[in-house]
């Protein structure tokens, strides 16, 4: 059907029922958001798109291996959904024109210059979006920001998408609505088929009934909670600052049992029995990573210092410092471990992801402890169960060791950082000097630490960054072990 015959087709007015969904984004949140929401809503077409073409090759890729997002649970849906109401493309232009309502899912990176450098949303992706649906939407559009964004952007989207409509689409109109996303990748799948809370945020009441009529479909309606676009925004911040502010405390406390011989654990259990505390969210390890906490942390120390509030900044910005800080503290532990020297050394590192069940490495603590690690001239032998060799070669800004061999340039530049991936057979071991747990993947808790003991060199460590492997078992192989948060080992 072309462009121009849907822009006739579609003729929603408010109060009437969506039929046509656009998600402008498809990566880790507007993918699988869709695909749940797809399977949850045959009625409506769902078209996910995305300028990156190669991102939206791999979502219409028949192997589900190649899904560009390793998400458990969500090949199924795909497989479900994929060419019956479920859309992966690159036409923006007349996916935006057939839409009642978009759903903006875009990447809102900190800015690295201009005001607000370190801490502020690059919101250009966000106001190109905004811009292309101000050109191409037809009749009336419900607008939905998905994306993490600072306080007040829904005013500005408004002002973009009502200044900059072409002649004839003039008599286009818009709403606009704040429906955070609190999804947690490794377990997005439950997370959006059985959120504890849903959070629709606007000024127009019909156009919030309109989306609370889509997710009632599958949540109890005491669960969907309307605000105005202010308090939407601004609990996305907080919610995520709670979180990553309870990681951060925690860890303060994890250093504090290595120095003093308590044990974390013991501690999280102890604390996490209290019903106002809670047991979730304390669990000791490298420093919190993602594409979230820090980036929606630094927003919030922005906005505060913007409004004249810079002890409520300075509060914020701790929780990041402090994160900074824990991250630096595992490889100078593992550096000291090892006579204070690397030069030469073989490291195994396992788990490059910023947690387990998931492809995403933004933010993950495996970037810095690895290049800290190498710049102390270890040799690094990486695994990861779902990262590519690519991926980790971007985070590092190093190539692997089988391209510098092959490229002088590199040889040269990089002689004394040498890296690699390998899959996880006993040879990858061999003549190992230590062993750092960085992701907590099961596979690396049923380690058999007998077999591997055999295959390392003397005397051998193994850095325990979340707490997984089985003390005893690795005690008893004759390896040392350091486990972080653990003062008993000491
Ligand atoms: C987070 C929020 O949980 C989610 O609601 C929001 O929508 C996006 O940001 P995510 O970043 O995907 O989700 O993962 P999360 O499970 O929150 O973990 C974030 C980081 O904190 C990870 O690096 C994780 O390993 C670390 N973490 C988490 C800990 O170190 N200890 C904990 O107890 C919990
Ligand atoms: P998130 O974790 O917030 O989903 P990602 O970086 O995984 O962030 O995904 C954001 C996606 O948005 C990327 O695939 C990017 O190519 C896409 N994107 C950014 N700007 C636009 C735009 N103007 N039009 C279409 N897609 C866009």
């Amino acid at each position: 059907m072309s462009f121009y015959c849907n822009k006739f087709i579609k003729q929603l007015n408010l109060n009437e029922v969506i039929k046509n969904v656009c998600c402008i984004g498809a990566g880790y949140v507007g993918g699988p958001t869709m695909s749940v929401f797809s399977d949850k809503c045959k009625d409506i077409v769902f078209n996910v798109v995305d300028v990156n073409e190669e991102r939206i090759e791999a979502w219409n890729s028949d192997d589900l291996d190649k899904l560009p997002i390793y998400e458990p649970g969500l090949d199924e849906i795909v497989e479900r959904c994929r060419g019956n109401n479920l859309f992966f493309s690159c036409e923006v232009k007349k996916c935006i024109a057939e839409a009642d309502m978009i759903f903006i899912s875009v990447n809102t990176p900190t800015k690295t210059k201009g005001i607000g450098a370190g801490k502020a949303s690059d919101l250009k992706w966000v106001e190109s979006c905004a811009r292309q649906i101000s050109k191409y939407a037809t009749l009336h559009t419900i607008v939905v920001e998905k994306s993490t964004l600072p306080v007040r952007t829904g005013e500005v989207i408004k002002e973009i998408l009502d200044s900059s409509k072409p002649l004839e689409n003039k008599n286009s109109t818009f709403d606009i609505l704040s429906n955070p996303e609190f999804l947690a990748e490794g377990t997005a799948i439950n997370d959006l088929l059985n959120p504890d809370r849903v959070l629709i945020g606007g000024e127009n009441q019909d156009a919030i009934n309109e989306l609370h009529s889509i997710y009632k479909n599958w949540i109890p309606e005491e669960k969907i909670i309307h605000t105005n676009l202010w308090s939407s925004e601004l609990s996305k911040l907080t919610a995520n600052a709670f979180l990553a502010q309870r990681v951060s405390s925690i860890n303060s406390i994890g250093a504090l049992c290595e120095a003093t011989g308590a044990d974390i654990r013991e501690v999280s259990r102890a604390i996490g029995k209290d019903s106002r505390i809670g047991a979730k969210f304390i669990n000791c390890g490298p420093g919190f990573g993602g594409s979230c906490f820090k980036k929606d942390i630094l927003n919030l120390v922005y906005l505060a210092n913007y409004f004249g509030l810079p002890e409520v900044g300075d509060f914020w910005e701790s929780v990041v410092l402090l994160n900074s800080w824990n991250q630096n503290r595992m490889s100078r532990i593992i550096l000291q471990k090892l006579f204070g020297t690397l030069t030469g050394k073989k490291i195994a590192i396992l788990g490059f992801a910023f947690k387990a069940n998931t492809n995403d490495t933004r933010e993950s603590p495996a970037i810095q402890i690895c290049k800290s690690l190498l710049e102390e001239g270890a040799n690094l032998k990486i695994h990861d169960p779902k990262v590519s060799k690519k991926q980790i070669s971007n985070d590092l800004s190093i190539p692997p060791e089988d391209e510098c061999i092959k490229n002088p340039e590199f040889n040269k530049l990089y002689s004394d950082k040498k890296w690699n991936k390998y899959s996880l057979t006993e040879d990858f071991f061999n003549d190992v000097d230590a062993i750092v747990i960085l992701t907590e993947w099961v596979i690396y808790s049923k380690l058999d630490w007998k077999v591997i003991s055999n295959k390392l060199r003397s005397p051998a460590w193994v850095f325990d960054t979340r707490l997984i492997v089985n003390e005893q078992e690795v005690l008893e192989s004759g390896l040392n072990l350091w486990r972080v948060g653990d003062g008993t080992l000491n």
